[in-house]
């Protein structure tokens, strides 16, 4: 089935391990060109001959069989053509053996990942600037699990700062327990935005506040109470969210899990002389380095957000061993991701090169950006439920008589808002257009939902097919199943580079090859084993479409 592993393993070129010509075989663009081909550039300097050559010898030395039919060298180029029924065949078999693991491998078995992302603040609001990070976390949670790592999902809580006696000071100023209770996460913020106003006409509110932040900090039972009453007023309103999205975390241990694992870490630090005074702080230099230094206790002996962050990472490696830890971060935080990693590195962690920075790009509205602290937000469960409310008018009028249209419109307008978050590649800038997200023909999952639910239709009318053999193939049938194929390796690739926005891509590239064999060919009208042939490809496209958007968290209706 593996194609390439099987073109690479016959190619005869000496100096080339398998492996190499296996990274190095791709698909052409243009199937006229071949089904695979192989560029000899790389090649020139390992075999020292010209590329053309190389490709020359290769064609004329490889041992056609069954399956490759036709090699051909042009322009430093080895172009493979395979038997096209033999690979429909195969592929259609798999997948409707394999069903919904088609895709899924374990090439990941043994190797746990951590995987840190979404990770909210306490009474902040939970904002479309948090979209990102939490859907990219979550695709590449599951892609994992689906190429046989294990990933732990962590949401490292931002449940720590002086910003928490802000809120108790306002709370036991202004607030009280029904509206809080009532209005959650809003009520909360307004809370805290009304104590940076009244601040700036009255400074000794900070005053006040630090002195409930110290209070947390020793234990005082009151501040506690209401601190953790904060928290699992956040947890239950972004736990609303997460579920909508399909998202979920093995662990919560946030900022303030770290109070107690600080010190060993200041410890070492100071035992391996990296840590430096400089006007009272405690630093990492890193100047060496073109960095400015890494804070690690402020003048005050408070510990910062770094300073949590390298407790993390240590407990983290020794918690649960991981191959790699993840953290879908905004790229404005590039400065500190490089900083505490470099810092774990001096303190002599091998595995401080395991740490992975996943940067993505900023997501904002049409109508510009927002800040926590003036109020200005757009809520995330607001553009959801937006999303799903113009979801749910489309389908009205595309399609009157649909039964239980306000499910089908859910699901329509949470895939719309996942998607649109993770279509581009991730460090790219986006801006969210509601237009845009649900336009049923364009590069979205509604366009691939619906295509589900066209393919569904047809299966319904049609019945499955029992039998898949494939006579001859037409060259729409053919990049249906060469699309179909490629499946495995988009997302081999996607988690490499961490990049579900393959996956994205993948899924409407399939929708779309998929709706012009629709057009082009008839699937009810045509007769006997075409028939079986094109109702088994349209299952598999099926499948595979299904397999795609449920690694982004993207369900999929049966009817539309
Ligand atoms: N809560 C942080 C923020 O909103 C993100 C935390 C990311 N994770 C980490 N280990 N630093 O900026």
């Amino acid at each position: 089935m593996d194609f390439r592993r099987h073109i690479a393993s016959n190619i005869r070129a000496d100096g080339a391990a398998a492996d190499e010509l296996y990274a190095l075989l791709a698909v052409p663009p243009n199937t006229e060109m071949g089904d695979f081909a192989l560029p000899c550039f790389k090649l020139a300097k390992v075999m020292r001959k010209a590329p053309a050559l190389i490709a020359e010898e290769i064609a004329a030395s490889y041992p056609k069989d069954e399956i490759v039919t036709e090699v051909t060298a042009v322009n430093g180029y080895v172009n493979f053509k395979i038997n096209r029924a033999y690979w429909a065949k195969l592929t259609l078999e798999r997948i409707l053996q394999e069903r919904e693991k088609y895709g899924s491998s374990d090439e990941g078995a043994g190797k746990t990942v951590c995987i840190d992302y979404s990770s909210v603040n306490i009474a902040k609001p939970f904002h479309i600037g948090h979209l990102s990070t939490t859907v990219l976390g979550s695709a590449l949670y599951k892609l994992h699990a689906f190429l046989g790592y294990k990933p732990v999902g962590i949401n490292h809580l931002g449940d720590y700062g002086t910003q928490f006696g802000k809120l108790i000071s306002a709370y036991l100023r202004w607030g009280d327990r029904e509206t809080i209770e009532k209005g959650g996460l809003r009520a909360l913020n307004a809370l805290y935005v009304r104590f940076h106003e009244e601040a700036e006409k009255d400074e000794s509110l900070n005053d006040e506040a630090r002195g409930f932040f110290k209070k947390i900090e020793s234990g005082d039972a009151e501040s506690v109470a209401l601190f953790n009453w904060f928290k699992e007023l956040t947890l239950k309103d972004v736990g609303k969210i997460y579920d909508l999205l399909d998202v979920h975390f093995d662990s919560w241990a946030g900022e303030s899990f770290y109070n107690d694992k600080m010190q060993p870490v200041i410890d070492e630090l100071r035992e391996k002389n990296l840590l430096v005074e400089s006007e009272g702080a405690r630093i990492v230099d890193l100047e060496a380095y073109g960095m400015p230094p890494c804070i690690i206790l402020r003048s005050d002996g408070a510990s910062l957000y770094a300073t949590r962050d390298i407790a993390a990472a240590i407990y983290r490696k020794k918690t649960y061993d991981f191959y790699k830890c993840l953290y879908v971060v905004a790229y404005q935080q590039n400065l500190h991701f490089k900083q505490f990693f470099k810092v774990l590195e001096l303190m002599g962690k091998e595995w401080a090169k395991d740490l992975v920075h996943v940067a993505y790009g900023m997501v904002s509205l049409e109508d510009g950006s927002m800040s926590t602290r003036k109020g200005k937000v757009v809520y995330l469960e607001d553009v959801i439920a937006k999303c799903v409310e113009k979801a749910l008018a489309i389908i009205t009028e595309k399609n009157p008589a649909l039964a239980d249209k306000e499910s089908i419109a859910r699901t329509v307008g949470v895939g719309a808002v996942i998607f649109g978050a993770l279509y581009n590649n991730k460090i790219k800038d986006i801006t969210f257009s509601y237009d845009k997200v649900l336009n049923f023909e364009g590069e979205t999952s509604c366009y691939v939902q619906y295509t589900c639910a066209r393919a569904n239709s047809v299966l319904e009318k049609g019945g499955r097919a029992k039998s898949f053999a494939a006579e001859s193939i037409c060259p729409q049938e053919f990049e249906v199943v060469k699309k179909l194929a490629e499946f495995p390796d988009v997302l081999h690739d996607a988690l490499e580079k961490y990049e579900p926005c393959f996956v994205a891509r993948y899924a409407v590239d399939l929708a779309q090859v998929f709706n012009k064999f629709y057009f082009d060919c008839s699937i009810l009208n045509a007769e006997g084993s075409q028939r079986d042939f094109r109702l088994a490809l349209t299952e598999c496209v099926l499948i595979t479409l299904k397999n795609a958007l449920g690694l982004l968290g993207i369900g999929v209706p049966d009817k539309m």
